[in-house]
């Protein structure tokens, strides 16, 4: 299962990537204005910082204008996934993304059946959003369960990347489910690390080591 962290700010990036565990990183309009920099000066960096696929989120609302920035967006570096969002419009554009050899992630996907038409599309990942659907009182994470049916009733390519992951559970399900990939802040990432009993005994091996009898 592939880790990607969720974020625009350079130095939790930095961070994450130097545990070697860290396979992509997506980000959208909503982490670009907390990270407060220049979009474009933002995304080259973190390409820089992180080699696998990293997501840029386009803001048209029409094919023509998703596919220009799309293509804009694919010049930066060679590990740019163009987002677009899951409309009529965004499938047109990922068609056209996906013919021009553009991976594209299609996000903002909230059920079964609109992954399968990001499937159709070409889409090389599809994203839905857990947590935004646990939100509105939904469980999030069984539309990755249908989602992840659908795609292995068909061998559909496009990878499951599970997206809006707020907590460390939603981690585990998801890759109990076999989805390709959970994107998460950085904040969960480093509680993936974390358990009490590890702490205890970190700190009782210690203690003991204290007790043992040393030469000099
Ligand atoms: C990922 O691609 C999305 O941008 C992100 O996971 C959305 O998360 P949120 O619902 O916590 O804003």
């Amino acid at each position: 299962m592939q880790l990607f962290i969720d974020s625009a700010e350079v130095s939790e990036l930095r961070k994450a990537a130097e545990t070697n565990l860290i396979n992509g990183c997506t980000t959208n309009p909503s982490l670009a204005a907390k990270a407060g920099k220049d979009y474009n000066d933002v995304l080259k960096e973190i390409c820089s910082i992180i080699k696998g696929p990293v997501s840029a989120e386009t803001i048209s609302l029409d094919a023509d204008g998703m596919v220009k920035e799309g293509v804009a967006f694919s010049k930066i570096a060679k590990n740019i996934v163009v987002k677009v969002p899951m409309t009529v419009e965004g499938m047109k554009a990922c068609q056209r993304l996906t013919k021009k050899g553009v991976k594209v992630n299609v996000t903002l996907c909230f059920s079964a059946n609109q992954a399968l038409l990001a499937a159709k599309s070409g889409a090389f990942f599809v994203s839905p959003f857990v947590g935004r659907l646990d939100d509105i009182g939904k469980i999030g994470i069984d539309v990755v369960r249908e989602i992840k049916q659908v795609y292995d009733n068909y061998k559909f390519k496009t990878q499951i990347l599970v997206a809006s992951v707020r907590n460390t559970i939603h981690v585990l399900d998801a890759a109990k489910i076999g989805a390709d990939i959970a994107t998460m802040p950085y904040s969960v990432f480093e509680q993936l690390f974390k358990h009490t009993l590890t702490d205890v005994g970190i700190k009782r091996f210690l203690e003991d080591w204290e007790k043992v009898p040393k030469k000099r």
